[in-house]
């Protein structure tokens, strides 16, 4: 029997957590530091299986080893920023809960692959490899699936098409540096350059760009959940099922793109074991430029958390 463990009960991991059981394919334990809470939501989940016809295990804990001998571990665990709290303090008390959980997996679930969801996401993932000490395959962040999905359903918006008939590449950091490809974004193999003006390209590349601010803007306290959890339970799928789909991925980079010890969103096979191979699309000197600034962002960030990692 496969088991996905989601660390951080909260909106994404609890809508992972659903989007997971709806699915059918693993048990699933949700993991949370508050009392009652995970027990409580993975009831609930577990309550609309006979309404949505799905019957693997769901569970709560607020002991970390539940993790234990987890195929795959999904971590969105940390803190929003609180009045008075600046950013180095966020990233500071950030870091030492993605890094006590990453103690956790590799003690009780040495072999599972870990998907991080924990903002800023690259810099987390970082975290997580670093401490967890797992090969860079085992080790992955969710933020070009989340990133992607939001430039195609723009794309369908735009086009009035079947969302089903987009598809869409981001790479690069997760932040407003990250790199929407529109070269590489098609509907039914069509390039959207030859589909819409430069002006309409660069309106929905930025809004992609902004696209979780533009949630929290709109919901006033806290940020995005249903695509977020669901693109971490779609990646969670793909290792799972050894699907090997091509999705972009944050990875840690040796060489690839001409980019060296970072993590980095870029296009990945992603199936058993985790990353199976990065995939080099052939980008022209404009997005290459992008790249290296939002993969500079990152190594910024990696340098900031050094210290905390002792
Ligand atoms: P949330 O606040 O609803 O949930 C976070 C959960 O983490 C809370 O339930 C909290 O109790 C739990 N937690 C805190 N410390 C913990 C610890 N030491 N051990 C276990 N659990 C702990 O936040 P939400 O909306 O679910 O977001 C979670 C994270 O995902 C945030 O960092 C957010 O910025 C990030 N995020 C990342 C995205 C991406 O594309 N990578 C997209 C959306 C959110
Ligand atoms: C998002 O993109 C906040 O990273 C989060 O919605």
């Amino acid at each position: 029997m496969s088991k996905v463990t989601v660390f951080g009960a909260g909106n994404v991991g609890a809508t992972c957590a659903h989007v997971l059981a709806q699915r059918d394919i693993a048990d699933v334990c949700l993991v949370d530091i508050v009392e009652g809470m995970p027990q409580g939501k993975a009831l609930d989940i577990r309550q609309a299986g006979p309404l949505q016809d799905f019957g693997h295990e769901v569970t709560g804990s607020n002991d970390y080893a539940a993790c234990k001998d987890s195929d795959v571990v999904v971590v969105t665990a940390g803190l929003a920023r609180k009045p008075g709290m600046d950013r180095m303090e966020l990233l500071q008390k950030n870091t030492s809960i993605v890094a006590g959980i990453a103690k956790a997996i590799r003690d009780n679930a040495p072999n599972a692959v870990i998907v991080m969801v924990t903002n800023p996401l690259d810099v987390m993932t970082y975290v997580a490899w670093k401490v967890s000490g797992f090969p860079r395959e085992r080790v992955v962040g969710m933020a070009g699936v989340l990133d992607a999905a939001r430039f195609r359903a723009f794309i369908a918006m735009e086009l009035k098409a079947s969302v089903v008939d987009v598809s869409a590449m981001v790479m690069g950091g997760h932040g407003d540096t990250m790199v929407p490809l529109p070269r590489f974004s098609t509907v039914n193999g069509v390039p959207i350059t030859e589909l819409m003006d430069a002006a309409a390209v660069t309106r929905l590349s930025d809004r992609t760009r902004k696209g979780g601010g533009e949630i929290v803007n709109l919901l006033k306290t806290g940020s995005a959940f249903y695509a977020p959890g669901t693109s971490a339970a779609v990646m969670a799928e793909a290792i799972l099922k050894d699907r090997r789909h091509i999705l972009p991925c944050s990875c840690w980079l040796q060489g690839e793109y001409g980019q060296n010890d970072v993590y980095c969103g870029v296009p990945a096979v992603l199936g058993k074991g985790g990353m199976q191979k990065i995939v080099q699309l052939a980008l022209n000197d404009g997005e290459k430029a992008m790249l290296q600034k939002s993969a500079d962002d990152v190594r910024k960030g990696q340098a900031e958390v050094a210290p905390f990692l002792g």
